[in-house]
């Protein structure tokens, strides 16, 4: 029998308890498939861990890790642990150590979910976005200059290097043209004169080589009033690290909320493992009260399903979430309803049982 052995770093807050219901899932839709099985290594890093042991995560954890088939994870960051280090020694560090360069996010509106988009139809909300995930803004480059002083100067650097443009431009083009949709780049070349503008020409140049496949460009500004207005506009979408983290919490929201979110971050060359989690933080807002919704997080089990190549059994699991959000009755507070996280996550699994 496949053994899929999985890193499991349920982090902080709501992270456990969301990725609790994901692991329920997974387990079913082995014991469904009966040619493979997950085995779950557990790791507690997180900010609990940073308090007691001054770290996010262990010294030889990237080594760790890269056993791995893949990694689940939950959500990091918590009061009491400043963001930029939890968030930089643990999620940003493995995705930039293990060139995820590809962070898919699919915002796509499920029936049955609720969407504040009135007169949207329920397909008007189908896009892929494929968000560059290694660099951009994200690169982590900068400099403090005279801290505390009248004159001082903050510098936040931006890069954007060719190959790490033109893999994710491609890889997009690629994913546009598997699918036979139309595929739209969101940038800002009036204003970002050097990043955003070399963006928009890679852009153009490596769509040469797919004249097949439709493009439109749009400036972000304008296309987060459009996401909103005329949803139905975009199909797969490429955009840049920090574009693409604001626009998926957007996206979220009219797809049916950030506890139905779900991401997936790819290393496409399958050098390092790929690291699967709900695109929602840790809430603390909510978190101990066993009210988080755990859709978001068993939608990026799904993702790792069709990973791992299983596609059917991750379209069974996103049909089970529907069948969830359908019947309207196993609802956790934010879609609505009044179950439990434990709750939803056993009606999923039930409904994926049933073969429904
Ligand atoms: P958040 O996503 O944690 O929460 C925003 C709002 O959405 C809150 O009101 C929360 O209750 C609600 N929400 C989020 N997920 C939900 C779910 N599954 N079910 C029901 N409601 C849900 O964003 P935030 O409050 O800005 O961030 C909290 C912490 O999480 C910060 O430390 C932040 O840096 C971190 N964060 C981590 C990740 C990650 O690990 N991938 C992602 C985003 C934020
Ligand atoms: C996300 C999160 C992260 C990001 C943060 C927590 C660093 O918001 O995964 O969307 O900005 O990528
Ligand atoms: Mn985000």
């Amino acid at each position: 029998m496949k053994i899929y052995n999985i890193a499991v770093i349920a982090g902080d807050g709501i992270g456990p308890e969301v990725i609790n219901e994901g692991i329920k899932v997974l387990k079913a839709a082995s014991e469904i498939a009966r040619e493979f099985e997950f085995e779950f290594t557990y790791f507690p890093w997180g900010c609990e861990y940073y308090l007691k042991h001054g770290k996010m995560m262990d010294e030889d954890g990237l080594e760790k890790l890269k056993e791995f088939d893949a990694i689940y994870l939950g959500a990091v960051g918590y009061p009491g642990v400043p963001d930029h280090i939890s968030l930089w020694d643990l999620l940003l560090k493995i995705r930039k150590s293990f060139d995820q360069y590809i962070n898919i996010r699919p915002i796509k509106r499920l029936k049955g979910a609720p969407c504040p988009l009135k007169e949207a139809k329920l397909e008007d909300v189908d896009m892929l976005f494929i968000r560059e995930n290694s660099e951009g803004e994200y690169a982590g480059a900068g400099e403090w200059l005279f801290k505390g002083k009248p004159e001082e100067v903050v510098l936040q650097t931006s890069v954007f290097s060719r190959k790490g443009t033109e893999r994710v431009i491609r890889y997009a083009y690629e994913t546009a043209r598997k699918l036979g949709k139309s595929l739209t780049s969101i940038s800002k070349g009036n204003a970002l004169n050097y990043s955003m503008v070399f963006w928009d020409q890679v852009f153009d140049e490596v769509g040469k080589e797919y004249p097949d496949v439709k493009t439109y460009s749009y400036l972000v500004d304008a296309a987060s009033m459009y996401m909103i207005k005329q949803p139905e506009r975009f199909e797969v979408v490429v955009t840049s690290n920090l574009f693409g983290d604001i626009l998926t919490d957007l996206g979220a929201a009219i797809a049916g909320g950030l506890g139905l979110a779900a991401g997936a971050n790819i290393n496409p060359e399958r050098t390092y493992p790929s690291m699967f989690e709900p695109i929602h933080g840790s809430a603390p807002d909510i978190s101990g009260k066993g009210i988080a919704n755990p859709l978001a997080a068993i939608w990026s089990a799904s993702q790792m399903l069709d990973f791992f190549g299983y596609d059917h059994l991750g379209k069974s699991v996103l049909n089970a979430i529907e069948g969830v959000l359908s019947e309207n009755e196993t609802l956790t507070p934010d879609m609505g309803g009044t179950a439990t996280t434990s709750e939803v996550g056993d009606r999923v699994v039930e409904i994926l049982k049933s073969g429904k």
